[in-house]
């Protein structure tokens, strides 16, 4: 085998390997977003959902839900507790997502927007109870006055248990309305206040990601209009964001999630943070005037796009325009005057025929017009071997978009075929937007090692054409354990802990050796496309001075060869190399055993410029050599 390090054939672009986030498989709420307490401001259909009311004495309370539809209508409905006398309590316990997982010495901020009523006095005591019922922490809340306001107490929680639950005990007289429950750990990510889960961005951060693409997916698209995503209704203040049943509730899918919403506390500027703070290029998607078209597939007129077309607009100002701006000031009043610099933005999802090129051809003229420094992702429709697939390609070509999406949910043998996919791809026009994909090892659809392998195959391929392949990532990105509606996914959680995947693995692996220019790798003059089982791709680091080989052995035996390093530059004696592998195809890690299957650090020896290799049976070896 032999690389060609002197004579690179086109740059590698930083986002080539990244992140795609949807708020699917409880994601976003439950998942990544670190608020405990589930359905917080009684939005949803049922704003009792989540909530247990218990009483001491059954005639002397009411509890009622207030509607002000009309007054404030992001923010619909608040709760009230009424007691008739001294001796009444009454209180109200969350169970949290499929309970709140809380840790020992772990400080919680528990806080509530509320108003008690004239002539009132009641108490508020605040519990963390644990799986059995017993309190692990408490602190009370001194509630005072009509107005709203909001109360913010803070207490230590004594024992670690993930199905933890958070009681509200009111006693007294009188009445007290409250909105807003809320239940945060203070060990989330940065220790923001009401932010993320730390572990589970970390696990981000790790990847390496050279974009983050949010926030979907089929939630961009909703299953009605009134339902898709709109994100203006997802910044400012976190009680105005307006609560969303999520397109992945059981009333849209098959796997049981009646209590599936979407807060929105994790927004559009929290996502923009979320991209700074892992060093990765934001790119948001938004609706194009179509709903998903594999449900109603309901469209707007075209005389009435204006205010989708408008939403791209201000969003390209919320995320860059001066402070000056209406949507630059907004950036600035949440806390980031200086802007994100976006780069990307997509027009709809998955959408595709005649009716989404008339729609993508109003964004395009608008946002060419006034930022023409803005790249536009564009769609083909879900998957290549569509009619509408081939369709789109002959329109795209009358239209300026810089990337395009593709999206591939295929078997493993697809994706081991498929590394040869863009060998011929036309070099002239817009590059290629790789960005939902995963093999899937049907019946079962596990994140084995067989789907991860044959992933590690189609991406050598994707990086061999780095010249007209720009951002590639899998998809979806996390599930919760007991909450999941799609498999495989890359990161699976719990309430407190989570485990890397083989698929996991394989991404990092790329994301961390992207290099900065592709080189050629040959077989006697030929691309390692699978001959011999074996698919490979390399590229320089000119950050670091280093070769990076990536090759997949997919053979059940172990394989010896030896790799020429064709230069003028001097290589040192030593080099590192990372395997992943094993002769069973079908193991998965899980959160009891997450090390069933994890890279292996080894170092390689180097004659000159020539390494010999022993090749892991089934496995992914990178390897990285550094010039003297
Ligand atoms: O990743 C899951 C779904 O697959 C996405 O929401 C959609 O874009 C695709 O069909």
């Amino acid at each position: 085998i032999q690389v060609d390090v002197d004579k690179p054939t086109a740059k590698i672009q930083p986002t080539m390997w990244g992140i795609f986030f949807e708020d699917i498989n409880f994601a976003a709420d439950g998942g990544l977003y670190a608020e405990l307490v589930k359905n917080r401001s009684f939005e949803f259909f049922d704003p009792k959902m989540g909530w247990d009311i218990e009483r001491t004495n059954p005639d002397s309370f009411h509890f009622i839900i207030t509607n002000r539809g009309t007054e404030n209508p992001q923010n619909p409905r608040y709760a009230s507790v009424i007691l008739n006398d001294n001796k009444s309590s009454l209180s109200l316990v969350n169970e949290g997502f499929r309970g709140m997982g809380v840790k020992e010495n772990n400080t919680y901020h528990f806080s509530i927007l509320a108003s008690l009523a004239k002539q009132s006095d009641v108490d508020l005591k605040v519990s963390l109870l644990d799986s059995v019922g017993e309190v692990i922490g408490e602190t009370a809340v001194e509630i005072a006055g009509e107005a709203w306001k909001k109360y913010e107490v803070s207490f230590v929680c004594s024992k670690t248990d993930p199905k933890a639950r958070l009681k509200l005990l009111f006693e007294g007289n009188g009445k007290v309305s409250f909105d807003m429950v809320s239940l945060f750990p203070d060990d989330t990510w940065k220790n923001r206040k009401g932010g993320l889960r730390a572990d589970l961005v970390q696990k981000l951060a790790d990847l390496n990601p050279g974009f983050f693409r949010f926030p979907g997916g089929c939630i961009v698209e909703g299953r009605d209009l009134s339902r898709r995503y709109q994100w203006k209704k997802t910044v400012g203040k976190i009680e105005d964001r307006t609560v969303m049943v999520n397109r992945w509730n059981t009333e849209f899918s098959h796997r049981s999630a009646p209590d599936y919403f979407q807060s929105f506390g994790l927004g559009f500027y929290e996502y923009f943070l979320l991209s700074e703070d892992i060093g990765a290029e934001p790119l948001p998607i938004l609706n194009c005037g179509m709903a998903c078209q594999f449900n109603t597939a309901e469209v707007v007129p075209l005389d009435q796009l204006e205010p989708y077309v408008q939403d791209a607009l201000d969003l390209i100002e919320f995320a860059n325009g001066s402070t000056d701006t209406e949507w630059g000031k907004l950036r600035a009043d949440m806390g980031h005057p200086k802007p994100f610099n976006m780069k990307y933005i997509g027009v709809g999802n998955e959408q595709w025929g005649p009716q989404y090129f008339e729609r993508y051809a109003f964004f395009e003229k608008a946002i060419m017009e006034k930022y023409p420094e803005i790249s536009i992702v564009s769609t083909t429709g879900p998957f290549p071997e569509d009619p509408f697939f081939k369709y789109a390609k002959g329109e795209l070509t009358k239209y300026k978009a810089a990337l395009v999406d593709e999206h591939y949910y295929r078997t493993p043998d697809w994706f081991f075929e498929n590394a040869t996919r863009y060998d011929d791809y036309d070099r002239g026009s817009y590059k290629i937007f790789a960005v939902e994909y995963a093999s899937h090892d049907r019946p079962g659809n596990d994140n084995n090692w067989l789907s991860a392998l044959s992933e590690a195959a189609f991406m050598t391929g994707l990086e061999r054409n780095a010249d007209v392949v720009y951002m590639c990532s899998y998809a979806p990105l996390f599930a919760h354990v007991e909450g999941w509606q799609w498999r495989p996914d890359l990161i699976w959680f719990d309430n407190l802990n989570s485990v890397s995947t083989p698929n996991y693995y394989v991404q990092q692996l790329f994301g961390v050796n992207n290099g900065t220019d592709l080189l050629s790798i040959q077989l006697d003059g030929k691309d390692l496309t699978g001959q011999d089982g074996l698919y490979a791709s390399s590229v320089w680091d000119a950050n670091t001075k280093e070769v990076v080989i990536k090759i997949v052995n997919n053979n059940k035996e172990a394989k010896s060869t030896s790799v020429v390093l064709n230069s003028a530059k001097k290589f040192a004696s030593k080099g590192t190399m990372t395997v992943i592998g094993t002769t069973d195809l079908k193991v998965y890690n899980t959160l009891e055993n997450p090390d069933n299957i994890v890279p292996v650090n080894k170092e390689i020896k180097l004659s000159g410029s020539r390494l010999k290799l022993d090749l892991d049976p089934y496995s992914l070896t990178v390897i990285r050599v550094k010039q003297k």
